[in-house]
């Protein structure tokens, strides 16, 4: 017989044979959203990575994201040191301490030979979490540090016999790239650096990227960007989404999946002296942290 004709081939669709691909779920930065896993409880604790904050753009969430991060780390059980790299003092203020009640602060760590970092390690209200305090005293170190021999090693020097202590020393760092930020990225193993997410914030983190970079070169070669956080997101402006692929197209998949949305409770529990994984600690802020800390742990610390 002879082939049939095309119009009398049957008029049926053909039936698909592969089963449908499950939706992919686009998460807020515009990429698939992974699974972050649940942490892994830890047997045994110390030696620990120490991670920066850092942004010289002033008020994008430096100081807000090392408490917040730090108090959601610490409720997955692991060992957190804060320390206030900062004389703002924010941190410190912002984890109820007084800054004219401190007996030292880093600065006596940075400048007094006989200071040893477990005399100025002072618990906060967070159990598994401490503090390094600060306060303005912190803004004499830098002009006194130029002097000092090794100058950029200062902090490592001095924190080092802490670190063997921690699961995660979080540095919160100043708004500048000048000296004291620099001794923060020579001590450090890796950073984060948190973004706000409006026009602006995009300007100045190629000259951070270059500090980084020259750290990396010449002082601490384990360096490494840890990833970019997406802070005071606001997903229902066209404005916060397009910044949004900016930072993607500029960073990849060094860009947290993670993003802080803006929200007043931050600047509630900042008063209140307390993270807001304790002072809201169901709110989507609070859930943001917790799950920026899974990405976290995944990423560069249970690996
Ligand atoms: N996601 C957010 N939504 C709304 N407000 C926020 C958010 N994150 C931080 N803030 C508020 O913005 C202000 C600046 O935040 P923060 O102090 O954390 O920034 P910073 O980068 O540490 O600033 P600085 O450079 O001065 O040290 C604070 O008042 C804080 O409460
Ligand atoms: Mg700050």
């Amino acid at each position: 017989m002879s082939d049939p004709l095309p119009f009398e081939q049957p008029l049926v669709p053909e039936r698909p044979t592969a089963a449908p691909t499950p939706e992919v779920v686009l998460g807020p930065t515009g990429r698939p959203m992974p699974v972050i896993p649940e942490p892994k409880p830890l047997t045994e604790h110390g030696n620990g990575r120490v991670i920066a904050m850092c942004n010289q753009k002033g008020g994008v969430g430096k100081t807000t994201t090392t408490i917040n991060l730090g108090a959601a780390l610490a409720e997955y059980g692991r060992k957190v040191l804060l320390v206030d790299f900062d004389p703002q003092g924010s941190l410190s203020v912002g984890l109820g301490l007084n800054p004219h009640e401190m007996d030292f602060t880093v600065y006596n760590l940075l400048m007094e030979r006989d200071v040893h970092v477990d005399d100025v390690i002072v618990p906060t209200n967070v159990p598994g979490m401490d503090l390094l305090p600060s306060n303005i005293d912190l803004s004499a170190a830098e002009v006194q540090l130029v002097h000092e021999v090794a100058r950029e090693q200062t902090l490592a020097r001095v924190l080092g016999p802490a670190v063997k202590n921690y699961d995660v020393v979080l540095i919160d760092c100043q708004p500048s790239l000048g000296l004291l930020t620099v001794n923060a990225l020579t001590a450090a193993d890796g950073v984060i650096v948190p973004l706000e997410c409006e026009y602006f914030a995009l300007r100045g983190v190629a000259l951070l990227k270059t500090t980084i970079d020259k750290v990396q070169e010449r002082l601490n070669p384990r360096l490494e960007v840890d990833g970019v956080l997406g802070t005071m997101f606001d997903g229902r402006t066209l404005h916060g989404r397009e910044v949004m692929e900016r930072l993607v197209q500029a960073w990849g998949d060094k860009v947290f999946h993670t993003v802080i949305r803006r929200t007043v409770k931050f600047s509630d529990s900042t008063v209140a002296g307390e993270p807001i994984t304790s002072y809201a600690s169901s709110s989507n802020g609070a859930e943001a942290y917790r799950q920026l800390a899974r990405e976290v742990l995944a990423r560069c610390l249970d690996g």
